[in-house]
């Protein structure tokens, strides 16, 4: 059985006062931490500032991207070992707004996945089609090539370890949703390109859904037999939103 997991990306929002505010609305709700895992994703500047709100209680603190690089002169970034070096547990890699405003590269996307590996880390690699590529009918094509890119690259026993999203462009921050049943089928053909490379891993690795998920539609999605979560935007930002979806666990 995969415990569901719910993560908020906070993407470029955020300040140190509203932070507070959510933080404290979000560790002081007492929700089933048996049934899901709770994962909030703010800016690089606040993540210390998480990680001091959310200690002691069961929500962890991820990263929104990680530098391919160890260490050295590469101005503005930050590699996985500094993540995990201050706390954080997950981070966010290959998201499509990285891919598309910075042209990140499945290529870079699978450096990323082995540097957050290597530090201990859990990446969270994305994966999605636009609209464009959807109504030609590459769906498949598309995100079939961008999580072999980076499953050809792990050893067996770490794609256990790794958490894929889907995330169809055309859903994102849009208010359209893929329905409950596209997007199980996308993340049963994800499931099944996993399996093609560890069987084992297939049956544990979880596949979280992004794309307007809310409150409104959270419980239909997360009923679905291969969305093990969600991977949440807008209505992260919003501690009754969020901690709502949660609840539809
Ligand atoms: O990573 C989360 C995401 O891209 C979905 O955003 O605002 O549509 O929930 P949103």
């Amino acid at each position: 059985m995969r415990r569901k997991l719910i993560a908020g990306n906070w993407k470029m929002n955020g300040s140190v006062s509203a932070n507070a505010t959510l933080l404290a609305e979000i560790s002081a709700a007492g929700f089933d931490a048996a049934k899901a895992d709770v994962l909030v994703c703010p800016p690089y500047p606040y993540l210390t500032q998480a990680l001091e709100k959310v200690q002691g209680t069961s929500v962890a603190v991820g990263a929104q991207d990680c530098s391919v690089h160890d260490a050295g002169a590469y101005t503005s970034e930050v590699s996985a070992g500094m993540l995990r070096d201050v706390g954080c547990t997950y981070v966010i890699l290959g998201h499509s707004e990285r891919r598309s405003y910075h042209a990140e590269s499945d290529q870079i996307v699978a450096a990323k996945t082995l540097q957050a590996l290597r530090a201990g880390l859990t990446p969270i690699v994305c994966v999605g089609e636009t609209l464009e590529q959807r109504e030609s009918g590459a769906t498949d094509a598309v995100v079939g090539a961008q999580l072999k890119a980076v499953l050809e690259k792990l050893e067996s026993a770490d794609i256990a370890k790794i958490v894929v999203a889907y995330e169809p462009v055309w859903a994102i921050g849009t208010g359209k949703t893929a329905t409950p049943e596209m997007a199980q089928e996308v993340h049963a053909f994800l499931r099944q390109a996993i399996a093609s490379f560890s069987a084992e891993a297939a049956a544990t690795v979880k596949i979280l859904y992004g794309g307007s998920m809310k409150p409104d539609n959270a419980a239909e999605l997360l009923r679905q037999t291969d969305i093990d979560g969600g991977l949440i935007g807008g209505a992260a930002l919003k501690a009754n939103d969020f901690l709502a979806i949660i609840a539809a666990v």
